[in-house]
């Protein structure tokens, strides 16, 4: 995680970076720290946010050219010592990295038998020490220095160096961590994504795995692992700057789930014809042989995209009839898959960048499984890696906590459902047709469950300092459950469980007395009579019953303490109504709790370390 911003240009730098900075913060914001070319090199950092370094720069210093950082520690807690730029002996290197040096321990050690001292817990300043000690041994160029460290370094990394007696020129590499340069007029920028360089240029060059660039403030040169000289794509952002600010919104959460009925209708357009009853998605049609063909599907994932991997995996098996295991992709690699020809592999990622489930498709392509992607950043890692893929089409998300990506990922696997049913021929037309007809709706529905959200805040008072909360669902409810939970837990630190309504009884219900508030998602028609019971359970121990029902539902809200209906739709698309309820209930009770919502601590938007 962490983000990096770099700028080399006619612009006062600093003012670039912070701006950037502050677009990056939701990667990473444990502590921030600058860098910049002022005859020699400047550099400012410490714990807390960019907001407070800030406040610590030099208002009349002019640079032009340097490198910024906001953290998500890994090695060494977030202190001003630890935070980044790093530097060398000399002060002339200094560098920002995203990622993980695995054998910093053994470098380290050998540095400091050649008497390099230390200051800092990280595994990153190791690398300003290790280029320093290349350029010391006569490799005097600074960029073989560069390549002549990295050659040495087991590990990921993203990286933006600049050194004092090269005030003309930035270092770029990318090993695993995201990396991109925006090219301006007379200007250019590194970042660890595209919003902190939209601002400033639509046009960009995504760096590649082993990838080195040399950026100058008009030009730039990126080189492959073995030195040949590339010549890059460049790329044109499609990214305007009103979907990465808040929009009058107190947090950029509270604008994402308004934001839910465009997003999805974004995702629709295009892509269904309710007259027809038919699914087009132009990133798959041509492996949707293959597809059909698959003896099992294996959904790997983390997280809140691991959810709608649940619902994906419900879906998958009652309309095309095909086998699903949803994996944790953090797990997968380790457990020795047996994934190979013949399997079908999806991942879903909302950043396209997660270290865990990018690992997860590399071991799947390897054993030589078909990989498709469901991903919402156009251009990211795992957007490029898979075989074929659909994105999302959700827009930015800033907020740490995944809200639109959640209800646009179950929205893409239900029309791939439906497009891989109509394939096989495993529904009826009519079943299509309804589904089809019914996703058409649910921008509209999800328009009314906002429209009155309001309603939530009185149970939102009641229970924002409860210490715990159970979320219960079946069929598709149960991983809107698991959602619900851990959206509680992301924003607002309490405790919260997600549990197949079922199996409370096989556990959980040793928890409940009339302290326990209980959120049930009864939003799913063929499984209402089942779950009535496990209301009656919870009741019978009096449990605070918290109902998200669907319109109509009298006989669970009489049972309910507080209920919040949502438009009647067909059981598999209820996850994309039910769900927001409980993002609201989660926002309102961090706000009460003067949780920072969208900074969430602990947390990064983008696991870009294992
Ligand atoms: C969701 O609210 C989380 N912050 C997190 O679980 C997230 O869904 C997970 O890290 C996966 O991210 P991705 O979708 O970008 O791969
Ligand atoms: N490993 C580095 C550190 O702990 C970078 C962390 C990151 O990429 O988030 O400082």
């Amino acid at each position: 995680m962490c983000g990096i911003v770099g700028y080399i240009g006619d612009k006062k730098a600093s003012d670039v970076i912070i701006k950037g900075l502050k677009r990056l913060e939701y990667r990473g914001y444990d502590s921030a720290g600058i860098a910049y070319q002022n005859g020699e090199l400047q550099v400012k950092k410490g714990k807390g946010k960019v907001a407070k370094l800030e406040a610590m720069l030099d208002p009349n210093e002019n640079a032009t050219a340097g490198i910024g950082h906001t953290r998500w520690a890994t090695h060494g807690e977030p202190n001003d010592v630890n935070s980044h730029p790093h530097t060398s002996t000399s002060q002339k290197i200094a560098l920002v990295h995203n990622g993980i040096i695995e054998n910093y321990g053994s470098l380290k050690k050998v540095l400091q038998n050649k008497g390099y001292e230390f200051y800092s817990e990280t595994d990153t300043e190791v690398l300003a020490k290790l280029i320093e000690s290349f350029l010391e041994n006569g490799e005097n160029e600074f960029k073989k220095a560069v390549q002549l460290a990295l050659a040495q370094v087991e590990g990921t990394y993203g990286l933006a160096i600049i050194h004092a007696d090269h005030p003309d020129i930035i270092i770029a590499a990318r090993k695993g961590s995201p990396l991109l340069i925006g090219v301006g007029k007379n200007e250019m920028l590194v970042a660890s994504d595209a919003s902190a360089v939209a601002e400033y240029t639509d046009q960009v060059v995504y760096l590649e795995d082993g990838e080195l660039a040399v950026i100058e403030r008009d030009n730039y040169n990126v080189e492959s692992s073995d030195s040949t000289s590339l010549i890059k794509e460049v790329h044109e952002l499609a990214m305007s700057l009103d979907e990465i600010e808040k929009g009058g919104y107190p947090y950029f959460m509270l604008k994402e789930i308004f934001e839910q009925p465009k997003a999805i209708a974004d995702c629709l357009r295009g892509r269904i014809d309710p007259e027809k009853g038919t699914v087009t998605l132009g990133g798959i049609a041509d492996v949707m042989e293959k597809l059909a063909g698959a003896k099992r599907l294996v959904i790997a994932a983390c997280g809140t995209s691991w959810h709608s991997g649940i619902v994906g995996e419900y879906l998958f098996e009652s309309l095309v009839k095909i086998p699903v295991e949803v994996e944790y992709a953090s797990e997968l690699r380790y457990k020795e898959p047996l994934i190979g020809e013949g399997d079908v592999m999806i991942v879903i990622s909302q950043s396209g960048e997660t270290a865990d489930t990018l690992a997860a498709l590399r071991q799947a392509k390897e054993n030589g499984a078909l990989v498709l992607g469901v991903v919402n950043v156009v251009g990211s890692s795992i957007a490029r890696e898979t075989d074929a893929g659909v994105y999302i089409h959700a827009g930015p998300e800033i907020g740490v906590a995944s809200t639109k990506a959640f209800t646009a990922q179950v929205t893409v696997l239900t029309l791939i459902a439906i497009m891989l049913a109509q394939y096989k021929k495993s529904i009826s037309d009519e079943k299509a047709k309804k589904l089809i007809s019914e996703l058409a709706l649910i921008p509209e529905k999800m328009q009314q469950v906002l429209d009155k959200s309001e309603n939530l805040r009185e149970v939102s008072n009641l229970f924002s300092y409860a210490p715990n909360f159970l979320y219960l669902g079946r069929s598709v409810s149960f991983p809107v459950a698991l959602e619900g939970a851990l959206k509680l837990k992301e924003i607002s630190y309490i405790h919260a469980e997600g549990y197949p309504a079922a199996e409370m009884k096989h556990g959980p219900i040793a928890l409940i007395d009339d302290m326990m508030p209980v959120v049930v998602i009864a939003g799913t028609n063929h499984t209402n009579d089942k779950m009535v019971s496990n209301i009656e359970e919870v009741r019978a121990r009096k449990g605070r019953i918290i109902a998200i029902v669907t319109e109509g539902n009298a006989e669970v809200e009489d049972l309910s303490e507080f209920s919040f209906s949502v438009p009647d739709t067909e059981d598999e698309l209820s996850p994309l109504l039910t769900v927001i309820p409980l993002q609201i209930l989660s926002y309102n009770i961090a706000v009460n709790r003067g949780c920072d919502v969208d900074q969430p601590r602990n947390l990064a938007k983008s696991v870009t370390v294992e």
